[in-house]
């Protein structure tokens, strides 16, 4: 009889989880044809095509598509779990610009924030979900990104967030650990989230030189960021948070090469080196939690960020690079042996036009 009840409260509770992933799993389909888990989520698809035509010329990896990235993650880190700090992932650089784009860390953020507020303004979303949503379409428009969560339904942000959250290239890695776990990111997901730098560059850490991308891809989101970082820089590199770079036309931040030195960090760092794999899952999951800080009862609308396009070459060494030039950090793990490189001189990395 007990046996009998057991079984009883058994399969109730089996019908009901049933019902509860039927509920999950119930496919919408919107006016304008897309499916999605969500009829919230049929109004965005308009605004998607919007946002890749109006701010990202037609769907390109470029300018644009890099800073809206940035800008995610500036609007997003004003934020702590001990409170005290901000709304997060709340739009509120876009809304407050007068304030937050005058703290030192946002230099050079104010183009994206110009170019984002007309378009924000024409879809009628909230600051919140337009600067992580057009994150998410930018980051897709890479090829080799992760397909980016999007959470929807962001409240209007209440206030700018204070100074002193974004942290800097001349910032010590202790100082850049202590800042994420502040925000709620393990040095892990800190390492996860630089993986952004692959689609990376500078425009006012050296205002001679905009555009001066971090990696020899800037427009594929690849793991060759995480190689060149780690490679013997003998050329210009004199500003501020910046340290020699070891190709023409390229930037090494110094807070990515005191990261990839960091017996905390470089291990974790040397793993990403071309390993699309854990770097496609490690950013998505970092970037699923960055997205959100702040933000609760949101509704799940992914299906409407972009499929990006797939990238599976191996990484190669920048022509004339080799093995006997990495600076190897990490002592539990030997460098990847099997990286070829390009034939030919030694490249002249382009500037990011447009910048
Ligand atoms: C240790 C933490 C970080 C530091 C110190 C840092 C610093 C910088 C600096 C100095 C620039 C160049 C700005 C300029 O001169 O125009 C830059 C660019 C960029 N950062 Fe970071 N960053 C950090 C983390 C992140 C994270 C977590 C993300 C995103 C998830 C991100 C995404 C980007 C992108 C996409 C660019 C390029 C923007 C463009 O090309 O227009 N960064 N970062
Ligand atoms: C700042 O916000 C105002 C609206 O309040 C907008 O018109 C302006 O373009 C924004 N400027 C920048 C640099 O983001
Ligand atoms: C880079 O280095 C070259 C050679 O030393 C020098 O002529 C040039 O002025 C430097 N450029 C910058 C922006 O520092």
């Amino acid at each position: 009889m007990a046996f009998g009840r057991l079984t009883a409260i058994i399969s109730i509770a089996l019908a009901a989880s049933q019902t509860a992933r039927a509920a999950l799993t119930k496919r919408v389909t919107c006016a304008t044809g897309q499916v999605t888990a969500n009829a919230a989520c049929c109004k965005l698809f308009p605004i998607v095509q919007q946002i890749q035509t109006d701010l990202f010329d037609g769907g390109e990896c470029g300018e644009e598509a890099h800073s809206a990235l940035r800008l995610s993650f500036h609007d997003a880190i004003g934020f702590s779990i001990h409170g005290g700090k901000g709304g997060g992932a709340d739009g509120s650089i876009l809304i407050f610009n007068s304030t937050e784009l005058a703290f030192h860390a946002n230099g050079g953020i104010d183009d994206i924030t110009a170019r984002q507020f007309p378009v924000f303004q024409e879809t009628g979303l909230t600051a919140g979900d337009f600067v992580h949503l057009a994150a998410a379409i930018g980051t897709a428009n890479c090829p080799g990104a992760p397909r980016l969560q999007f959470m929807f339904g962001r409240p209007p942000p209440k206030a700018p967030a204070p100074d002193l959250t974004v942290p800097e290239p001349t910032d010590s890695v202790t100082s850049i650990l202590a800042r994420f776990a502040d925000a709620g990111f393990s040095p892990s997901e800190a390492v996860a989230l630089l993986s952004s730098h692959t689609i990376a560059a500078a425009d006012v850490v050296d205002v001679t030189i905009p555009g001066t991308p971090f990696d020899s891809t800037v427009g594929t989101f690849d793991t060759q960021v995480f190689l060149e970082v780690l490679l013997k820089g003998k050329l210009n590199g004199s500003q501020p948070g910046e340290v020699l770079s070891p190709l023409a036309g390229e930037m090494r931040l110094q807070s990515d090469f005191a990261i990839s030195q960091d017996s905390r960090t470089a291990c974790l760092w040397q793993d990403m080196v071309n390993n699309q794999k854990l770097m496609m899952t490690n950013f998505k999951a970092a970037m699923a939690k960055l997205q959100v800080l702040g933000q609760k009862n949101l509704i799940d609308c992914s299906d409407v960020v972009p499929v990006p396009q797939v990238l599976n070459t191996p990484i190669k060494f920048p022509a004339s690079f080799s093995r006997a030039d990495v600076q190897v950090a990490c002592k539990a793990s030997p460098f990847p042996n099997n990286i070829a490189t390009v034939a030919g001189p030694a490249p002249t990395v382009a500037p990011v036009p447009g910048s």
